[in-house]
């Protein structure tokens, strides 16, 4: 692979191999005389037309598709997806053992045309690193339709992820719509809506994969249906742990599992079942006198072992649906049976206990979008790296300038290391199944949901299906710029317009929009937590009534409209660096910007969210603008600046 030439092809992934050839093929004026050779089946004929239908000109282009096997009704786990494309001063020809193939080849055609419409005369052989390459979102904690998570299918395809996990259910609602177990009050989706998905995600070669959490994050199900569990809770609006539990010790719990797990399976026809099993408050397990004596007689020794017996249990009860069962890791205890897979979020450190024990793995520690990190980071971690490797970007992230206002908080997230050995290496038993990002959606409603994934989710995308040894993130984000150009094309998704809109509505008008546009939102769980409630955890105690946030919540700040990692300070770093390389039109560049800074401080208009931010900004441009005119020494400069940053 010719990374450095491939590098500059506009493509995310990047293919395994690329042969560039001499010249272009040009589809301006041009329609695709398509052949489709071997196999034909509505659904390749419809992925074709996504294609070639946007192409009206006279001239014919030819384009021949060879396609070998037709894929069953809906894509599994390790389905082919090779392909190998090749685009010739001639025409197009695109070869593939399957129908997944063809569409992720009918992708890179999709991207590897430029404006005007040619494409580079090469040859591309691909084929994906890790066959599970996914993305969770939570429709719980706000509900997101399913016509925005269809435009979010189609973005997910144009990088070339095949899972689509919904978290269906949580404490704040329940968006499974169950007959055995009804809920009322929330917003749910038809049965008619769901399978629409399934379908229209298989049509693009995605699976859906479903999650209902369980024996925790049940206090939506417990509030219409108490019986079930802890009944403590009535409905709740608020985030964090919470207390509502199912009872283990009940057969007719399981009962009731069974009767829901089967409907699930009616839905969803993927392989796999998500049974959730993370973040359990088992207070009320270890308080219950039944309980107690269930485990008594059972001969269950303490509460995690209990926990691990109603895995047990719940894992059957999918395998009796011929469906496999995937847990969180918390699910992870000597009892629970290997042959489950592991969902790993806990650290980096959980995945080889999880291996070790051969559990298959799917890795998304380190691969949360609701973090708000900035792409970077989390193309920096490689779900298979050593575990000495992945700890020391783990500790890396405590001295990053852009999370040093998170440090405190990320270094609690350090206790989850405690069990597991670092220094060991994957290869034990289990196998690595491939990743998914996750978008959980406290702070999250369907207007934020495109500018919180598209700027950050081609960036683990690549790291799923692209080659361990394609690295440089400075290439991936000249390459982002033209593919989220791409993504308004494929899938009406547009990040810039989205984040715009937002922050206008929160009241930013237009000379404010060159300070808005350099802001970030602060990172990791800053502001979920808010002061008190981050306090309280990191003294050992955990005041989830002290979070400032509901589900009610209005997401109308300027916060919510802004990109997760703002792509104009990126590209102020890059005049930054040019004119301190001596580039005169960058320094006049920055002198521009200076003055423009140093004006915001004369302005009456500013809104109150915004004005220490305005107030940092024009003090920034007055310096700047005084180094620029030789006031001030380069030290004295760095040192004004220095002092000015500090988030808020
Ligand atoms: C999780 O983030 N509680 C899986």
């Amino acid at each position: 692979m010719h990374s450095r030439l491939v590098g500059r092809l506009p493509l995310i992934p990047l293919p395994q191999r690329v042969v560039m050839a001499q010249g272009e093929l040009s589809l301006r004026g041009a329609h695709l005389s398509v052949r489709v050779a071997q196999l034909v089946t509505p659904r390749l004929r419809s992925a074709v037309a996504r294609f070639a239908d946007g192409f009206v000109g006279a001239r014919p282009v030819p384009l021949t598709v060879n396609c070998e096997q037709p894929g069953d009704q809906f894509p599994q786990l390790g389905v082919p997806e090779s392909y190998r494309l090749r685009v010739a001063a001639a025409g197009i020809e695109l070869w593939s053992e399957s129908e997944w193939g063809v569409m992720h080849a009918l992708g890179t055609l999709q991207q590897l045309r430029s404006d005007d419409s040619a494409l580079p005369c090469c040859e591309i052989f691909d084929e994906p690193r890790f066959a599970w390459r996914g993305l969770l979102v939570d429709v719980a904690r706000h509900f997101i339709s399913a016509a925005a998570l269809q435009r979010t299918i189609d973005g997910m395809a144009a990088c070339k992820l095949n899972v689509l996990h919904l978290h269906l259910t949580d404490d704040q609602a329940f968006r499974f719509p169950s007959r055995s177990l009804p809920i009322t009050n929330e917003r749910q989706y038809s049965v008619a809506e769901l399978s629409g998905l399934v379908e229209y995600a298989a049509q693009r070669g995605i699976r859906v994969v479903p999650e209902i959490d369980m024996p925790g994050h049940v206090t939506a199900l417990l509030a219409d249906h108490p019986h079930l569990g802890s009944g403590r809770t009535g409905k709740t609006r608020r985030f964090g742990v919470h207390e509502g539990c199912l009872d283990p010790s009940k057969e007719s719990v399981y009962a009731a599992i069974g009767q829901l797990l089967g409907e699930l399976a009616e839905v969803f026809p993927d392989h796999y079942l998500h049974i959730g099993g993370d973040e359990v408050s088992p207070g009320w397990w270890g308080e219950s006198p039944e309980i107690a004596a269930f485990m008594s007689a059972q001969g269950i020794a303490d509460v995690p072992a209990l926990q691990s017996y109603f895995v047990n249990r719940v894992a059957q009860i999918v395998r009796s649906l011929a469906r496999e069962p995937i847990g969180w890791d918390e699910v992870l205890h000597p009892d629970v049976a290997e042959t489950m897979a592991v969902q790993v979020w806990r650290g980096a450190s959980a995945r080889d206990v999880a291996l070790r024990s051969g559990h298959a793995c799917i890795i998304s520690a380190n691969y949360y979008l609701d973090l708000l990190f900035p792409a970077d980071v989390h193309y920096g971690f490689d779900p298979e790296a050593p575990m000495a490797e992945l700890l020391a970007c783990e500790d890396a992230l405590l001295s990053d300038a852009r999370l040093l206002h998170v440090a405190e908080g990320m270094r609690w997230t350090h206790q989850w290391r405690a069990g597991a050995a670092a220094g060991d290496t994957p290869g034990s038993r289990g196998a690595i199944l491939g990743g998914e990002a996750c978008l959980w959606s406290e702070l999250v409603a369907e207007p934020h949901l495109d500018l919180r994934l598209w700027t950050r989710l081609p960036a683990i995308a690549e790291r799923f299906w692209s080659s361990a040894d394609i690295r440089d993130v400075e290439n991936f984000y000249v390459r982002l710029i033209p593919w989220l150009d791409r993504l308004k094309e494929i899938a009406d998704i547009d990040v810039m317009s989205s984040s715009r809109e937002l922050v206008s509505a929160a009241g930013v008008t237009d000379p404010w929009m060159p300070l808005v546009e350099l802001l970030e939102p602060t990172k990791w769980y800053a502001r979920l937590l808010g002061e008190d409630a981050l306090r309280a955890r990191l003294t050992g105690t955990e005041m989830p009534q002290a979070r400032p946030y509901h589900v009610d919540s209005p997401l109308n700040r300027v916060v919510d409209g802004l990109l997760p990692e703002s792509l104009a300070a990126r590209d102020l770093a890059g005049i930054c660096e040019r004119a301190s390389a001596g580039n005169a039109a960058a320094r006049g560049e920055l002198a521009d910007l200076a003055q423009r800074w140093r004006g915001f401080a004369a302005r009456t208009d500013c809104l109150p969210e915004l004005a220490a931010s305005a107030d940092q900004l024009s003090a920034v441009g007055e310096h700047l603008a005084r180094y620029l005119h030789g006031e001030l020494s380069a030290a004295a400069t760095l040192a004004e600046l220095q002092r000015l940053d500090v988030p808020h």
